[in-house]
């Protein structure tokens, strides 16, 4: 083929190229290792010198040609294409979904608010406890049978002479507390607590306590009950009722179980152990028993929260499972 035909030709098919994919074909047909115009230039080498001069110049001038009249041809389709891609910026934007706070969480907020509002005040303390604060200074001694209602987890530990373990209550930080600080004195302290427990719907290896500890002068039972009603009151609504019966905890005497049920239930629910402080804790940290009262109480948060979502398996709240969690 002649390079003014294979120019024509080649002209003529770009201008016809409809996709990338045509302008491709048109370049290797032409430009391509076997191409029409390759095949000239290869046998460029054949011609007589006089011929090669002549014909070599504008078969390589061709080659240019051809390739900037594809280059020119692809973005003009790029260009149309472009445009068929173009950007409604009105259009509304695809929605982030947001995390939000567990289920725990958001009952734990909504105490301490109520705590707070009581004049309360929120500290913490550490999950891993030793046993002296765990449960010495707390007046349950080695062999105390109270000991077997709290089995733990217990850390192996060389270098401290203390033995150290998973706190079973939040109490421990009333030890902590007291000895730090001098009354009178009202405090909250929300934490995770562990048992080492068979599991069930209403018990797991680890759940949350909110502890109280309320230390003065002239401190009474009367003065507990109103501020456990009134937390009660400002948890749930007025269909909720709530009964204080006797029980027993070595770190405070008198001791209560405080319960809580519908209006339309028969089903009396224990959200809190509580009792007056006893003697014997005031004589561990240094407070003299004939001067201060207090009253200590322990809400468990989990019970809380899943008598206010109305919850039936406790485990729930620790499986990470989404169907669960995006409820709230
Ligand atoms: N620490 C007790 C428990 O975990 C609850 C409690 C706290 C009882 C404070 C009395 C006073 O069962």
């Amino acid at each position: 083929m002649e390079l003014d035909q294979i120019k024509k030709q080649a002209f003529e098919e770009i201008n016809q190229a409809k996709t990338l994919s045509d302008l491709e074909q048109i370049r290797i047909k032409y430009l391509g290792r076997k191409g029409d115009l390759t095949k000239i230039l290869r046998s460029l080498k054949d011609l007589p010198l006089e011929k090669r001069r002549k014909l070599g110049p504008q078969a390589n001038e061709l080659k240019e040609i051809i390739q900037a009249e594809i280059k020119k041809k692809i973005q003009k389709l790029q260009g149309i294409n472009l445009r068929a891609q173009k950007i409604d910026i009105t259009a509304p934007g695809a929605k982030i979904s947001k995390g939000h706070l567990h289920p725990i969480s958001l009952i734990l907020k909504r105490i301490e608010e109520i705590f707070c509002s009581m004049g309360f005040e929120i500290v913490e303390g550490p999950d891993i406890e030793t046993e002296y604060y765990n449960f010495d200074a707390l007046n349950i001694p080695k062999e105390h049978p109270a000991r077997d209602t709290m089995d733990t987890f217990w850390l192996k530990n060389n270098k401290i002479s203390q033995r150290l373990l998973l706190r079973t209550h939040t109490s421990p930080m009333q030890i902590r507390y007291m000895k730090k600080n001098n009354p009178p004195f009202r405090i909250v302290v929300p934490g995770r607590v562990f048992r080492y427990e068979a599991t069930d719907a209403s018990h797991d290896v680890q759940f949350y306590q909110l502890e109280g500890l309320m230390v003065d002068k002239d401190i009474s039972v009367a003065n507990f009950k109103a501020v456990i009603q009134e937390f009660i009151k400002a948890m749930f609504s007025k269909d909720i009722e709530m009964r204080i019966r006797p029980s027993y905890f070595p770190f405070t005497e008198p001791s209560f179980e405080v319960d809580i049920k519908r209006k339309d239930s028969k089903e009396w629910l224990e959200v809190a152990g509580a009792g007056m402080v006893h003697p014997n804790v005031f004589k561990a940290v240094g407070y003299n028993p004939l001067n201060w009262q207090g009253f200590a109480f322990g809400v468990g948060i989990d019970r809380i929260a899943m008598i206010k979502y109305k919850i039936d398996d406790i485990r729930l709240f620790y499986s990470g499972d989404l169907r669960f969690l995006n409820q709230f």
